[in-house]
């Protein structure tokens, strides 16, 4: 009998796995984590024991399992800076935000979105085309933080508010790297942040004011003002929630284009294709509406979802006595998940390490295998809207041109807060040659 059937026959806590290596290529040791023990097992995580979570069938049961027993486990920074955003909430108000949250993030609200994400977008990478970009990834992190700006706030590049919006987004963002616990308080930067996000407040009150007087084409903020309205305390301010959709779209979006193109740059025959259905979609933009148009461009989308997840672990806290993968797990466990943890099992997705876009083409297996968008009570509200600018993105850039890396790829990379380069990645579109 192997460890794990003896350990899940016995109902034991999860087998242990050493830690080793995991800064440098995390994925790799959750990868074996799993080939040895299964779907759940435990391993020391920044220095905190960790129950992990991964593979198809183990994040299914997870998902299943987790209202009631699992709450999102958050720092004390993460809640002093985020106040009632969605993640810090949980129960009925969790399920009541996400209720009042969705329907300006998804659905008929997004076709109302595509000209005002063309409109910000298209500029933005004919720079890129025209002077090369130096660094893909923060070229890719401002473009959707403009696109966020515009869409969640209405906020139109290049205006004042804009300029305001910017320097105050960033001061709180650095705010996000202060310490974690008590320390935060001797930060400089955790006040510069505290205070940045009461002038963002004041900033969101005032263009949602003006939405309401004046109405906001291309953005979610009408839709979403109206919502909160006399909405129950339970359920969080909107300022909070609009501060927290801000930061989950910026940096997780870019990071998806930013795999994208660079598996584009190596992979030019799927490139030149994609760019055939990013100048359709470019004369017709409703394409990018439809599920079953752009099929090259959604399988290459879904194919780097699959080898580069923006996300490596979500953290959870077990709040009652709880069975995963037949192991026993206290109260008070932390539990994590990785979203790519069953990404590279060679039986659902053969030659794993390989960029082949045509495994979803070709219906071998579906997106639904994919939990790059995490899944069950937490699962990503925006992930419409996140396939949405990232396809804009990408078939903007490929509008313009083949991508190039004059200097090759990435060679170094880190997997938080989001999977990114280190160091510069120069990044260049060719015209292509007909
Ligand atoms: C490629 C882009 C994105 C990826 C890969 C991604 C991934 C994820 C994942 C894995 C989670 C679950 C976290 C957990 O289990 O704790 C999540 C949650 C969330 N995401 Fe995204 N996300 C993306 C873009 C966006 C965008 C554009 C928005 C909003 C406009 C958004 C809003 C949220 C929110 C609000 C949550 C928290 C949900 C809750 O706690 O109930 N995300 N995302």
């Amino acid at each position: 009998m192997s460890e794990q059937a003896a350990a899940r026959a016995g109902g034991g806590l999860p087998p242990q796995h050493p830690e080793r290596g995991f800064e440098g290529h995390p994925l790799r040791v959750l990868e074996e984590g799993h080939r040895q023990h299964g779907p759940v097992f435990g391993m020391t995580v920044d220095g905190v024991e960790t129950v992990l979570v991964g593979t198809w069938a183990g994040l299914g049961e997870l998902f299943a399992a987790e209202r009631g027993r699992l709450e999102v486990l958050n720092t004390p920074l993460v809640h002093d800076l985020f106040g009632r955003a969605l993640f810090n909430l949980t129960g009925d108000g969790h399920r009541e935000a996400r209720r009042l949250l969705r329907p300006a993030l998804a659905g008929r609200a997004l076709a109302e979105y595509v000209p005002a994400l063309l409109e910000v977008t298209a500029p933005a990478v004919a720079r890129w085309a025209e002077t090369g970009t130096q660094d893909l990834y923060p070229a890719s992190r401002s473009t959707t933080g403009v696109m966020s700006a515009r869409v969640l706030l209405g906020i139109a590049p290049g205006s004042a508010e804009a300029k305001t919006f910017a320097t105050d987004f960033e001061r709180f963002v650095a705010a996000t790297g202060a310490p974690p616990g008590p320390r935060r308080h001797a930060s400089g930067r955790y006040w510069a942040g505290r205070a940045a996000r009461r002038r963002l407040h004041a900033l969101f009150a005032q263009q949602a004011a003006a939405a309401g007087r004046e109405g906001c084409p291309g953005s979610a903020l009408a839709r979403l003002v109206a919502a909160f309205n006399g909405a129950p305390e339970a359920v969080g301010p909107l300022e909070d929630h609009l501060l927290a959709l801000l930061i989950a779209a910026r940096e997780t979006t870019a990071s998806l284009v930013t795999w994208c193109l660079v598996e584009l740059a190596s992979h030019r025959k799927h490139a030149s294709l994609a760019a055939a259905e990013s100048r359709e979609a470019l004369a017709r933009p409703g394409l990018l509406l439809r599920r079953e148009e752009l099929p090259v461009l959604r399988a290459v989308l879904a194919e780097t979802q699959r080898m580069h997840s923006p996300n490596l672990l979500s953290v959870r806290e077990a709040v009652c006595p709880m069975t995963l993968g037949g192991h026993r797990i206290p109260a008070g466990t932390r539990v994590a998940y990785s979203p790519s943890a069953g990404h590279f099992d060679p039986d659902t997705f053969p030659e794993p390490d390989s960029f082949r876009p045509g495994r979803f083409l070709a219906g071998q297996v579906s997106g639904a295998r994919l939990w790059a968008f995490g899944g069950g009570a937490h699962a990503c509200l925006g992930r419409p809207l996140a396939e949405l600018m990232a396809l804009t993105i990408v078939a903007c850039a490929l509008g313009q041109g083949l991508p190039r890396l004059p200097g090759g790829p990435p060679g170094r990379i880190r997997y938080r807060p989001a999977k990114a380069p280190v160091g510069p990645l120069p990044f260049a579109l060719d015209l292509e040659e007909t």
